[in-house]
């Protein structure tokens, strides 16, 4: 027994001191939304991410029971629950990556744009948080519709004039996640081996897998690509009817943003090559906001690669999604400047 123990203690003295390494720099990350259906799990995951120092986690209720139960995982990171606008200036301040899936789901029959009146508004108060108490931090959007909820951000950062483009993301990895494993059944390839670039935004025919440029290669009839572009388009209303009412994807949702999260520290901690997709400010299209694959850096998007040789049913989808994303980004622009 006291062999045990002993070896056991000195083998979480070496997980320490790998922890302490100076290598790794103290990184804070901020959950908006912590208490909920995607920040619990998405808590959970990056309280287990070794580049997070200190883990913040903000709602308007029930955060410090989430912070107490998942404070108590021996990982890195020390956990802090805040509940109430009082505290959210707390929550946010000295934060390198704040990561946004508070508001509400969708329950079956909606569009995520039937969100937006709600969300738009909750959106709206964080960033005006965050342009205040954490300026420079990485802003990882995830509430809907982010096709508008991104512009909002622009917009509130702007006006308090700490926009910075490069530090502003919309969270479609989700879509990333869903091509890759919709593509994996289809193709019957390893699963971890695949890529697919997502472009466009997040909302149905705005979501643009180019299974073109997905590896491995497979050859997949013209047919498979169009059912399996429609299912990653569809792939929320997917988890939004079945589950029937209790709300929309959670689970792969926070492996999602903790996916991307894990990128944007990555990028700020110097590591080379660390390329995803995400909805930015862009001029890859004549949209102001457009997802396509981005290289992330010490100071957010260090570029945002175009879109390359797209096949006739790509550039027909990229052509279709056009209006209803630029009506969307709109719409956002619209609600930031009036209210
Ligand atoms: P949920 O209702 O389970 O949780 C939302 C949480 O936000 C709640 O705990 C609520 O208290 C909190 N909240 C509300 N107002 C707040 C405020 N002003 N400040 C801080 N927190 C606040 O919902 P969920 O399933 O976690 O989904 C959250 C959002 O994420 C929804 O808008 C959903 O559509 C979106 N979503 C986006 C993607 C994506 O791919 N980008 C994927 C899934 C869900
Ligand atoms: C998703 O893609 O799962 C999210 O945007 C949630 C939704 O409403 O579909």
């Amino acid at each position: 027994l006291n062999r045990a123990s002993s070896s056991s203690s000195s083998k979480s003295q070496v997980f320490r001191r790998a922890y302490s390494d100076s290598s790794v720099p103290g990184r804070k990350v901020a959950v908006l939304g912590a208490a909920g259906g995607i920040g619990q799990p998405l808590s959970l995951l990056m309280k287990l991410n070794p580049l997070v120092s200190s883990l913040s986690l903000y709602d308007i209720a029930g955060t410090p029971g989430v912070a107490a139960d998942v404070g108590h995982i021996n990982t890195r990171s020390e956990v802090k629950g805040y509940a109430g606008e009082d505290q959210l200036g707390e929550a946010l301040e000295g934060s390198d990556v704040v990561i946004i899936p508070a508001g509400v789901p969708r329950k079956p029959g909606m569009t995520r744009d039937d969100l937006f009146n709600i969300n738009a508004g909750i959106v709206k108060s964080l960033c005006l948080a965050i342009s205040k108490y954490c300026p420079n931090a990485l802003v990882n959007m995830i509430s809907n519709p982010v096709n508008s909820t991104v512009p909002i951000a622009a917009e509130v950062f702007k006006k308090a004039g700490t926009y910075d483009e490069k530090r502003l993301f919309g969270v479609t990895t989700l879509d990333v996640v869903r091509a890759k494993t919709f593509y994996a059944g289809k193709a019957n390839v390893p699963v971890a081996e695949v890529n697919v670039p997502v472009v466009g935004g997040h909302a149905g025919i705005t979501i643009l897998p180019l299974f073109s440029h997905a590896t491995p290669k497979a050859n997949l009839s013209d047919g498979d690509i169009k059912a399996l572009t429609k299912r990653t388009q569809d792939g929320g209303t997917e988890v939004v009817e079945a589950k029937a009412g209790k709300g929309s994807a959670t689970l792969s949702m926070a492996y999602a943003g903790a996916l991307f999260a894990d990128a944007c520290l990555k990028g700020l901690n110097g590591v080379p090559d660390v390329v995803e997709c995400s909805y930015v400010q862009s001029s890859v299209t004549e949209l102001p906001f457009f997802a396509s694959k981005v290289r992330l850096g010490k100071n957010g998007v260090e570029e945002v690669l175009g879109l390359g040789p797209l096949s006739d049913f790509e550039k027909e989808g990229l052509e279709s999604l056009k209006p209803e994303l630029k009506a969307s980004i709109e719409k956002g622009i619209k609600f930031a400047n009036q209210s």
